[in-house]
């Protein structure tokens, strides 16, 4: 039998923001299965039990707790993540998946939008990880970070300015964090998807044209899906990926490869 434990995550502990939906529901379920402890947030308490119910369904009833928080308030994530560390016994893992779009031709996007976009989806990542990182050093143990890119990280697309200055940023930040704190083994790096069936992507999902013009442009000729998440993210996490760090590895079924 080939040995996997490289990729257990048995014994540690996960942050997911945005763990009850989307992709950050799918990457709380694989560390769920790779035997981690998570603590998933967000802010919508029904859709937060629904996905408590799933992972617990997968791990066990310690598996995974949630707490709530509104990310767009960036004063009040310090006291947020002293309560998670708290509740989960320290945090080994964070993953920022919480992220908004607000779709505006960029003549015409308000300010006041543009602003919360980069506020939850770069300035939020941020003071999370400096609370991490700082959790860290000062306890001198290692960590890994996850941030979430976007193919809009590379390129961009009609009435989306401020998700792709959100998403731009993260790229880079993934980088600059990578290089502060290598030298005290805290690993960053970035997950970039594709085109996902999630909600964030629901008015485009409903839509035939683009449902259909998505299918055609990925090489792998499907959407998404959040469960496509799962491994990539155990791997980066995991000591399989103890020499990995300031990469965003794109899951997109091809689509950065050609045009
Ligand atoms: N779907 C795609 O095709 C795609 C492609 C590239 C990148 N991404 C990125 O992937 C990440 C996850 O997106 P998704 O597609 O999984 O979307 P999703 O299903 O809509 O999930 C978004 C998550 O963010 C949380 N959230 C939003 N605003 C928040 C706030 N102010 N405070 C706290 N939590 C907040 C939501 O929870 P509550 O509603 O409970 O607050 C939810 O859990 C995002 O960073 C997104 O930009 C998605």
């Amino acid at each position: 039998m080939p040995d996997f434990s490289i990729f257990s995550l048995a014994g540690k502990t996960a942050l997911v923001t945005g763990g009850n939906s989307g992709i950050g529901l799918g990457i709380a379920r694989g560390f769920v299965k790779a035997g981690a402890r998570v603590l998933i947030s967000g802010r919508n308490e029904e859709k937060s039990a629904a996905a408590l119910a799933a992972l617990r369904a997968i791990g066990g009833a310690n598996a995974a707790q949630w707490l709530a928080t509104d990310l767009a308030d960036t004063d009040s994530i310090p006291a947020f993540f002293s309560a998670a560390a708290a509740a989960l016994g320290g945090v080994d893992i964070l993953v920022n998946s919480a992220g908004i779009t607000y779709r505006s031709r960029a003549d015409q996007m308000p300010l006041a939008e543009y602003e919360r976009v980069l506020r939850v989806n770069l300035t939020a990542p941020y003071v999370l990880s400096q609370c991490f990182a700082r959790a860290r050093i000062a306890a001198g143990l290692p960590g890994s970070i996850i941030l979430i890119a976007s193919l809009m990280s590379e390129a961009s697309r009609p009435t989306t300015s401020a998700y792709t200055a959100s998403k731009g940023g993260i790229r880079q930040l993934v980088r600059a964090l990578a290089v502060d704190w290598a030298p005290f083994d805290i690993r960053v790096n970035g997950i970039g998807p594709g085109f996902i069936r999630t909600p964030m992507n629901q008015v485009l999902m409903d839509n035939p044209e683009f449902d259909a013009w998505v299918k055609r442009r990925t090489p792998l000729s499907r959407w998404g899906l959040p469960e496509d998440f799962e491994g990539v993210a155990v791997f980066l996490a995991s000591d399989a990926a103890r020499f990995v760090t300031g990469q965003i590895v794109y899951v997109d079924g091809g689509w950065l490869a050609t045009f």
